[in-house]
């Protein structure tokens, strides 16, 4: 069988598809869908300190090629997802990153202590780039608090940390690289891209939240290219986000720069999706005379100009 690991600073991964925050609830809901233990890792929902109702309906709209999403990080809580949802998870025979938002750093040193006491976590994700809730959970978009958060974590747990970033700031690389420098073994690129739906006959926003965030295949020329930039800039492993659905979109976010990569919106509409990535990895590698990821990643050949 090839050997399809990957390792992303202490975070080690049997191979590079994961399935992203927020797309694959808890993991129980696609049990008659997924062989969970094939996949590279889950990464469930986005838990809070506290539980939230969300942001008001509407608060999911299909765009062309993508989706616009404004949950609002709908969720019941930290304590609530360690006690009932966390020991299931951990059963699945796959990674489980737990990933993580808040408003105050002293919620973030509590979460990860209490992480750090629950065997078989595989790491944790930093949602520092959530565009629907206001108020301070969107760290991610100015490079001190970044690292803060970081920092916070990282002193709190000997975890693995990865950094989920926001594409909705002028450059990516100063954020992912004060990160990197505050500890984090990784960075996810990237959250959704800000944006609004009209109904134009009603003259009013269709989202309830007015804004939303946007993924799907509409936005991955846009990650693709923040992978890339950030790949050449900040000496970090990269785990790319942004329509991915296919092999060639694997491989696409490989070439870029990315370790791994997370398929998101994809597994609304195919929830298998993860398993059949996995299945035709090995064979794509091939393809460029590679037999693991981490020789095609950061791969890509630029021509000469001129
Ligand atoms: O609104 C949401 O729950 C989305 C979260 C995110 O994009 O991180």
């Amino acid at each position: 069988m090839a050997d399809l690991s990957v390792s992303l600073n202490r975070l080690k991964l049997k191979n590079p598809i994961l399935v992203a925050s927020g797309t694959f609830g808890y993991a129980k809901e696609m049990t008659a869908f997924v062989d969970f233990a094939e996949l590279g890792g889950i990464i469930p929902k986005t838990v809070t300190p506290q539980p939230r109702p969300g942001n008001p309906p509407p608060r999911t709209v299909e765009t062309a090629s993508g989706l616009l999403n404004s949950i609002g990080l709908d969720n019941d809580g930290f304590d609530q997802f360690v006690a009932e949802k966390l020991p299931g998870l951990l059963k699945l025979g796959t990674s489980i990153i737990v990933n993580i938002a808040a408003k105050a750093m002293d919620d973030f040193h509590r979460m990860a202590k209490v992480l750090q006491g629950v065997p078989g976590i595989a790491g944790i994700e930093l949602n520092i780039s959530c565009p629907n809730v206001s108020g301070g959970v969107d760290f991610g978009t100015d490079p001190v608090m970044a690292a803060e958060v970081v920092s916070a974590v990282r002193s709190s747990c000997d975890l693995p940390v990865i950094a989920k970033l926001t594409p909705n700031v002028t450059s990516v690389v100063p954020i992912a690289r004060a990160v990197a420098d505050a500890g984090a073994d990784a960075v996810s690129l990237v959250n959704t891209f800000q944006g609004m739906a009209i109904d134009w006959k009603k003259r009013r926003p269709i989202l309830g939240n007015v804004l939303g965030g946007l993924s799907g295949p509409a936005i991955k020329p846009l990650a693709l290219r923040i992978v890339w930039q950030v790949s050449q800039a900040v000496p970090v492993p990269i785990i790319g986000i942004g329509g991915i659905q296919s092999i060639d979109d694997v491989m696409e976010f490989l070439l870029a720069g990315a370790t791994a990569v997370q398929v998101g919106t994809a597994n609304f509409y195919n929830p298998g999706v993860g398993n059949q990535l996995v299945r035709e990895l090995p064979e794509a590698l091939a393809r460029l005379n590679a037999s693991t990821p981490s020789e095609v990643t950061g791969k890509l050949e630029i021509p000469a100009k001129g």
